[in-house]
């Protein structure tokens, strides 16, 4: 073998083997990236000088751990948004920082801004991935764009209408199990159970046309449902497991695959059963037979979706969008509609406003069903639950990366390849936006009153492109239960506050328990 003379590094004939000049070669590439690395991270450190920083807990946390998950998390949030009231940063150990934005003009230009421009933060959402595919939750790029297209027309109010039969349906069920529980001295409920419950009895009828009736009997899909949201929540808490290969090795990565193989067949089967019929009535007959029953499935339009070149959904990709509207759909309503209540029980002046004006709405009809046309007529319930979504968001932060430079209103620069969060919890709780903003007060969204704040500074759904497809149908199904909810229980609050908690979504430390006192007004 020839040898290579590097006599001249003075390094003498021991260098002149191959295998140290390879060893050389790729020490200095080392070496360059960990160099390049340095500037840019040095680089990126002077350009968020600019952002002011919360006292850190030491140099090597940062910021982290410092907002726990838990009510003096949200009470200390809430304190430093007297201090920081538009944008600061915060270090997530030594070398990882992350903008939070808390004011409605500085969120403007990341939530405007085109998908690609400022994409979701995958470190955030990764770890659904299996259970959800590239539902609309998840998918990115030109996939993401196609299918919010497509989907579009599924959430239109000439398919909604027909949703109103089960919302009041669902909510019948659940009344008549608390009439059944205060007969027998049970009063005092977990609203978050129950509702959780309804909302997904709900969803599998509009998304699948599947009654399993899991109200009243235990039924394996939902409790799978319920189990993948609690692995996911226990998951996004323990950040050494957001790495798959050390997630799948234990016991909870194991069940959670398990779990998500069973929620996959259900919807696979409903699927196959679903484009069988198709294929034997014909898209025109089976178009037919849906409008006689006046009722169009999610998974129906999904099946029946065509882009402008007829290019259609595959299966995997109907499955995704049916999973993650079953997933996105029911624990956000449910924290909506508990924490509604429990402003409601903490405020009887304003429940009893909302039960005269149901009461007026309905008169003598029988049986008494909210309509379609019905949920313009409830404008004080309506700025009752607004009110609440401010005060309780059910998702308090949502995340961005920016893939270029974006602009402030005041001039500062996000530079590019940084996570902002955006903490939708903090513009709602912002004192320069809200004044008092920890009281519950409906009357900030009276359509009376000409309101002065940014349309940015109320985001509970988020906005821009990728707000979320499902705010007329979780607004409808909020309305129709809280309205019959107030017409036929009296609403209050238990012996102890609740704790929230912030999790995926807003909840309270062991539920959120309140009392309910049947009115005597049946379901029937
Ligand atoms: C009170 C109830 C609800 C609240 C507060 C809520 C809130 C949100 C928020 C804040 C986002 C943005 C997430 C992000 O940017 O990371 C979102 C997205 C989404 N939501 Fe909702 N949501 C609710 C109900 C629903 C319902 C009922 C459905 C479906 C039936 C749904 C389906 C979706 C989907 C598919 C997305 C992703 C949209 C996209 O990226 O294109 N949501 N939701």
């Amino acid at each position: 073998m020839s040898q290579l003379s590097l006599s001249w590094l003075g390094l003498g004939p021991l260098a002149a083997s191959p295998w140290l000049l390879l060893l050389l070669l790729g020490a200095s590439w080392l070496l360059a990236r960990v160099l390049a690395w340095a500037y840019a991270f040095y680089d990126n450190c002077r350009r968020l000088r600019c952002f002011p920083e919360p006292p850190k807990r030491n140099w090597l946390l940062g910021h982290l751990g410092l907002v726990k998950t838990n009510e003096e998390g949200l009470q200390l949030i809430e304190k430093l948004g007297h201090y920081f009231r538009d944008i600061h940063l915060w270090w997530l150990g030594p070398f990882y920082p992350v903008l939070r934005l808390i004011h409605p003009k500085f969120i403007a230009p990341l939530l405007q801004a085109p998908a690609t421009v400022a994409p979701k933060d995958r470190l955030f959402y990764n770890f659904m991935k299996p259970w959800l595919g590239d539902g609309l939750l998840l998918s990115a790029g030109d996939k993401w764009s196609h299918h919010r297209r497509l989907l579009t027309p599924a959430f239109h109010f000439e398919i909604l209408k027909p949703y109103m039969k089960i919302f009041n349906k669902s909510a019948d069920i659940m009344h008549d199990k608390w009439q059944r529980l205060a007969s027998e001295g049970n009063t005092r409920l977990d609203m978050f159970e129950h509702i959780s419950l309804m909302t997904l009895d709900s969803l599998q009828k509009c998304v699948f046309g599947f009654d399993s009736n899991c109200q009243e009997n235990p039924s394996e899909y939902i409790a799978a449902i319920l189990e993948l949201s609690a692995l996911v929540t226990k998951r996004s808490q323990q950040i050494f497991l957001h790495m798959d290969f050390l997630y799948q090795l234990t016991p909870d990565g194991r069940r959670f695959r398990r779990v998500c193989n069973l929620v996959h067949n259900f919807t696979d089967a409903v699927i196959q059963e679903r484009r069988r019929t198709l294929i034997s009535q014909g898209s025109h007959d089976f178009l037919k037979a849906k409008a006689k029953s006046k009722t169009l499935d999610f998974i129906d339009v999904l099946l029946l979706a065509k882009d402008e070149d007829g290019k259609k959904l595959s299966d995997e990709d109907i499955r995704a969008e049916a999973d993650t509207f079953m997933f996105e759909g029911h624990d956000t309503t449910a924290s909506g509609l508990s924490w509604a209540l429990y402003n409601l029980a903490r405020h009887p002046e304003y429940q009893e406003r909302c039960r005269q004006e149901v009461q007026q709405l309905l008169g003598d009809r029988e049986p008494k069903e909210i309509e379609w046309e019905d949920l313009a007529q409830l404008p004080f319930l309506t700025m009752c639950i607004k009110e609440s979504l401010r005060l309780h968001p059910p998702v308090t932060v949502i995340s961005r990366c920016c893939t270029q430079d974006i602009m402030l209103p005041d001039g500062r620069v996000i530079p590019k390849g940084n996570i902002c969060v955006i903490s939708i919890f903090g513009v709602h709780h912002n004192p320069s936006v809200w004044p008092d903003p920890e009281v519950y007060n409906p009357f900030r969204f009276d359509p009376e009153i000409p309101q002065k704040r940014s349309p940015l500074a109320y985001i509970p759904f988020s906005v821009g492109p990728r707000n979320c497809i499902g705010q007329t149908f979780a607004m409808a199904e909020m309305k129709v239960v809280l309205a019959l909810t107030l017409l036929r229980f009296r609403v209050l609050p238990d012996y102890t506050e609740p704790r929230r908690k912030p999790e995926l979504i807003l909840r309270a430390e062991g539920g959120l328990w309140l009392r309910v006192q049947p009115l005597g007004t049946s379901t029937q």
